[in-house]
């Protein structure tokens, strides 16, 4: 790989992870192109100094792929196919995933991209994960199986406004004053900010040991769903009753998410599924490739919930700066 900045394709770049990823690059002086499904959707573009090139295209629609990745030599995967209102819809994705990895992988290798990089999810194959998670899986295995070196970060949630995990927690302890606890709500996980998934994916750039490889991605704590749900309440000094259920309908917390607050049950309900799986780091191999500060889960919600109401909800509880 040639010293001079690579040019970058990004994927996902309307998405949670893909547009403060797009902010990062841009301020450390990448040429980005941006490939989206609708080229009138931004995000944090506002923060940008260049402009990005902006071009149309669908993971799922293998034609668009082409231009997008002419002269590119580093692509971003940062994609799902999780959506719908309905829980239902929940039910499709892994197989929109597999051809969309299918679609990229390919036209990746005949396109001659040097590297591919990926952010995955973290958990264990064989103690049955959810389908969210080994679809996660599946696509790393397919895109490292592809002609272009892939590395892939797996992480546990990722903790920063806007991000579906972060919303989660944020609506449950904003608007239940009674916290129904499944089982799944004690599993350990290894959350990380979503400062520290950014300083990963970029540092990944400048490291090329991490080409091809594999890497757990984690923040510095191991704690409970119920444990960083806590940290909310705490912050935004809201007492809440926490009350053990014996049985986890996912379909109803999906339902109930989807009421109460803006996140569709086809996102929610297998992101809800994959909580029974632990997520913690087996390795830490990235932390001497790509050494960052990790920044722990108190200080990233706070950050997380500072953001939101400055960003996304302006006058909310602005006092607490
Ligand atoms: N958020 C987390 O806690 C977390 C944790 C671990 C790993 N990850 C990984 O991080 C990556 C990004 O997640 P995220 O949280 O940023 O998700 P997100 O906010 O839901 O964004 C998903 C992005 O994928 C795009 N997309 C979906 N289908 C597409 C298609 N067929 N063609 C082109 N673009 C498509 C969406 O575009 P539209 O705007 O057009 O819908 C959107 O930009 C995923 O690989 C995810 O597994 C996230």
């Amino acid at each position: 790989m040639s010293t001079t900045k690579p040019n970058i394709l990004l994927t996902g770049a309307t998405g949670f992870i893909g547009g403060r990823l797009l902010t990062a690059l841009d301020g450390q002086g990448y040429r980005v192109r941006s490939l989206q499904r609708s080229l009138g959707k931004t995000r944090f573009r506002f923060i940008l100094k260049n402009e990005p090139e902006v071009v149309q295209g669908d993971l799922l629609k293998q034609e668009t792929l082409v231009p997008a990745l002419e002269g590119i030599e580093v692509a971003f995967y940062l994609v799902h196919s999780m959506s719908g209102r309905k829980i239902s819809e929940a039910q499709e994705f892994a197989a929109r995933d597999r051809i969309a990895a299918r679609n990229f992988a390919g036209a990746a290798g005949k396109a001659g991209l040097k590297r591919i990089i990926y952010l995955s999810g973290l958990g264990d194959l064989g103690s049955s994960l959810s389908r969210h998670l080994e679809s996660r899986q599946e696509v790393g295995e397919i895109l490292s199986s592809g002609n272009v070196p892939t590395t892939v970060l797996r992480s546990a949630i990722i903790i920063g406004a806007g991000g579906a995990s972060f919303e989660m927690i944020r609506n449950l302890v904003e608007k239940m004053p009674v916290i129904l606890c499944p089982p799944m709500i004690n599993t350990r996980s290894q959350p990380i900010a979503v400062e520290n998934a950014i300083q990963y994916l970029a540092g990944c750039l400048r490291q090329p040991a991490t080409i091809g490889e594999t890497f757990d991605v984690g923040g510095p704590e191991v704690l409970t769903y119920k444990d960083l749900i806590k940290i909310y309440a705490r912050f935004r000094g809201l007492k809440r009753r926490f009350v053990q259920v014996p049985l986890a309908s996912t379909r109803l917390f999906a339902k109930g998410m989807d009421i109460i607050s803006p996140l569709p049950a086809g996102i929610v309900a297998p992101l809800l599924e994959g909580l029974k799986n632990e997520t913690v780091c087996r390795e830490h191999r990235i932390r001497q490739l790509v050494p960052v500060e990790l920044i722990d889960m108190e200080e990233a919600v706070r950050k997380a919930a500072v953001e939101e109401a400055d960003v996304f909800r302006p006058g909310l509880f602005r006092h607490r700066r």
